[in-house]
């Protein structure tokens, strides 16, 4: 079976957010005297998530990732991820994490079936990473990178947020450390999400002038091949520089959106199915599913809401600025 919405794309891919909690707090995703009060009898259990997912999947999803927040900050976690390993629908269960955790966990997370992680990490220097992530260690990420690749989980992707006057001069640095540790390097340009994300507005730097300072870093003269499917089938557009063979990816939300080829929609931790990242439209299926609703009446609750899925990202749009709508809870 296939999920199709309004205008003819194929929805397969849902990203899951485990909790709203995060030991970072990274200047593009949180405000600083925010506090995220989802209570705990609003957080989908385990349970239900499991039950969701597999509704989903059957109805066509065949990609899920889980998000947070810090998803590994969700207890039982890998109890979760074995239950949909599992689950023969699903091709592939991967997860968004900071890796503060990670060498805690890479092994355990490989061995439920975990195949593959994206990090974020938008600084090689400890001061500028703890001003970013407000007191986040470098070390311990990037030991979480380490014990990642050990652990076997290819690819490894690593997601850097660039932000003009804070993280901008280390994008060569950044192609470097990729190249060196096996990584896949993608870069974000930042996206008015939320009340975090629309402040980051003066740092913007649009994925074109990304796309310069790594040339520059690399050599001017050199020869670059670019497609979108030279690695993964997600939004990035990637850059392959012919002599040596270093590949990096841009994601252009804001510059170049991307929205005719979306193939996905998220499930925020209170059970809220959100249709589009830059649109505050989303269905609940926490309260349904609380009353007593039978999994068909879900499904059809589903199958109202992709039909809902708008063509575009309506960034800056006033009811975006909705707290509801933060990064946080809606799972990068
Ligand atoms: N703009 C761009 N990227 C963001 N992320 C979180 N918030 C924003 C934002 N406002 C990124 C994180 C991570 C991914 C899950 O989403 O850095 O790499």
């Amino acid at each position: 079976m296939s999920l199709i919405d309004s205008f003819g794309r194929t929805i397969s891919y849902l990203r899951v957010s485990v909790t709203d909690r995060c030991n970072l707090k990274c200047l593009y995703c949180r405000v600083g005297d925010e506090r995220i009060s989802v209570e705990n009898h609003e957080l989908l259990s385990l349970e239900e998530l499991a039950r969701l997912i597999e509704i989903f999947s059957v109805l066509g999803i065949e990609k899920i990732r889980l998000t947070g927040g810090e998803p590994l900050l969700r207890r039982h976690l890998v109890n979760l991820i074995e239950k949909l390993t599992a689950n023969p629908h699903l091709r592939e269960v991967s997860l968004s994490t900071n890796a503060v955790l990670l060498e805690r966990y890479a092994n355990e997370l490989q061995q439920a079936g975990v195949r593959r992680v994206n990090i974020s990490l938008d600084s090689l220097n400890p001061e500028t990473f703890a001003k970013i992530t407000r007191g986040g260690q470098l070390e311990v990420v990037l030991r979480g990178i380490r014990a990642a690749v050990a652990a076997g989980l290819h690819p490894v992707k690593v997601n850097m947020v660039v932000m003009g006057g804070v993280n901008d001069t280390e994008i060569p640095a950044m192609v470097a450390f990729a190249k060196e540790n096996g990584l896949i390097l993608r870069f974000i340009e930042t996206m008015p999400i939320g009340k975090a994300g629309m402040q980051m507005d003066a740092s913007y730097m649009p994925a074109a002038e990304i796309l310069t300072r790594v040339q520059a870093g690399m050599g001017g003269d050199s020869v670059w091949t670019t497609g979108t499917d030279l690695v993964g089938n997600g939004p990035a557009n990637y850059f392959c520089h012919t002599p040596s063979g270093t590949t990096v990816g841009i994601i252009s939300a804001k510059s170049r959106n991307f929205c005719e080829k979306c193939n996905r929609m998220r499930l925020t931790s209170r059970g809220e199915l959100v249709f589009c990242l830059g649109n505050s439209g989303r269905m609940d299926l926490k309260d349904p599913m609380r009353s007593g609703a039978s999994n068909d009446q879900l499904r059809e609750l589903i199958l109202h809401a992709v039909q809902k899925k708008p063509q575009g990202h309506q960034f800056h749009h006033e009811e975006n600025k909705n707290p509801n709508h933060a990064m946080s809870g809606l799972g990068g």
